[in-house]
């Protein structure tokens, strides 16, 4: 099959990007995300083929609204850019390279993250390091996006992105966000119904601690490919948790998730606090490598959660 490329048309920075149309790196509700590369300095674009193209250009990513409506696009474009911009040079957010506002097609670029907790976990390459690389950094990534005025809203292993080199997870996706700067419920523009959700988000509301709750449950699902549900939800996650990985949880872990997971959102940690716990509980367990899982057949395995592999594409 040929391959055809298209050149966008110039930034706001002046540049041109080259993008597949059919290369796309993952979709949402609102929005679809391709791959693609900067070729501004490139002098013939006229019969490029991806190999010439891509070899000694760096990737980057692509955001494009899927709304039918142009100025929908423009405004949705805009708003994630304006808010992907207060993370400018914080590591543990995706960086923010360039847009264009020019209808038909505005669009966001950002740089390009090499994994998704999702995809990870579907790979079944979900591992100790990894749980704690998240652990660690979840406190402080909380902390920022509160400090910024917002809640994002939207907090799941499909919105987390994983760099291996560094180490750092990755937040991108504010669509779903909403800025606020008093520390109280505020009404949500739409009810949002999900497994992923807060209680309060059932009944119209976010609260400064919504966030926590989703970056618990993305925890529950890295560590049992599971999200349970009902009254008896966070001792679910903790019974599955000991089953799937052969282990008593320390209490100091099993404060983590319950904190996180508080259906009451007065209840949950705030991200110092979380901090808090999360450095009591590497003190006291992180340097063993506890979370191994027991495969099929009784065989532990050092890393790789790989009974993961066949969970469906985008479950949650
Ligand atoms: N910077 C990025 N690097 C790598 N993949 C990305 C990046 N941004 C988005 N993606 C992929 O595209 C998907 C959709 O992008 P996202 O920003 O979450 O938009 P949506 O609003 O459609 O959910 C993500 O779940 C992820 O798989
Ligand atoms: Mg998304």
């Amino acid at each position: 099959m040929k391959e055809v490329f298209f050149p966008t048309p110039k930034s706001k920075h002046g540049r041109t990007y080259l993008f597949q149309s059919d290369n796309v790196l993952g979709e949402g509700v609102h929005c679809k995300a391709f791959e693609v590369y900067d070729i501004s300095d490139t002098a013939e674009i006229k019969d490029l083929k991806l190999s010439e193209a891509t070899v000694s250009l760096t990737p980057l990513v692509m955001k494009l609204s899927k709304s039918s409506s142009p100025n929908q696009r423009k405004a949705r474009i805009q708003r994630e850019m304006k808010l992907l911009k207060k993370f400018n040079h914080h590591l543990n957010f995706v960086q923010y390279v360039d847009h264009s506002l020019r209808l038909p097609s505005p669009y966001l670029v950002t740089e390009f993250v090499p994994h998704t907790l999702d995809d990870l976990l579907q790979q079944g390459k979900m591992d100790n390091e990894m749980i704690w690389d998240y652990l660690i950094q979840i406190g402080l990534v909380l902390e920022t996006i509160e400090q910024r005025g917002i809640a994002h809203g939207d907090i799941k292993t499909s919105n987390l992105g994983y760099d291996p080199d560094s180490a750092k997870i990755k937040v991108f996706d504010f669509g779903l966000s909403l800025s606020y700067d008093h520390k109280c419920l505020m009404k949500l523009p739409q009810k949002r119904e999900g497994i992923y959700y807060p209680p309060e988000f059932k009944v119209g509301f976010i609260s400064p601690t919504s966030d926590t709750y989703m970056a618990g449950r993305a925890l529950e699902l890295m560590l049992t490919g599971y999200l349970t549900q009902g009254p008896d939800s966070v001792q679910e996650a903790i019974d599955n948790i000991e089953l799937f990985h052969d282990l008593t949880l320390p209490d100091s872990f099993k404060n983590i998730l319950q904190g996180m997971l508080d259906p009451n959102y007065e209840e949950r940690p705030l991200p110092q606090e979380l901090r808090v716990m999360v450095n009591r509980a590497w003190e006291e367990i992180g340097t063993e490598n506890i979370f191994q899982s027991l495969q099929y057949g009784e065989v532990r395995i050092p890393t790789g959660m790989s009974w993961l592999l066949n969970l469906p594409k985008s479950k949650y």
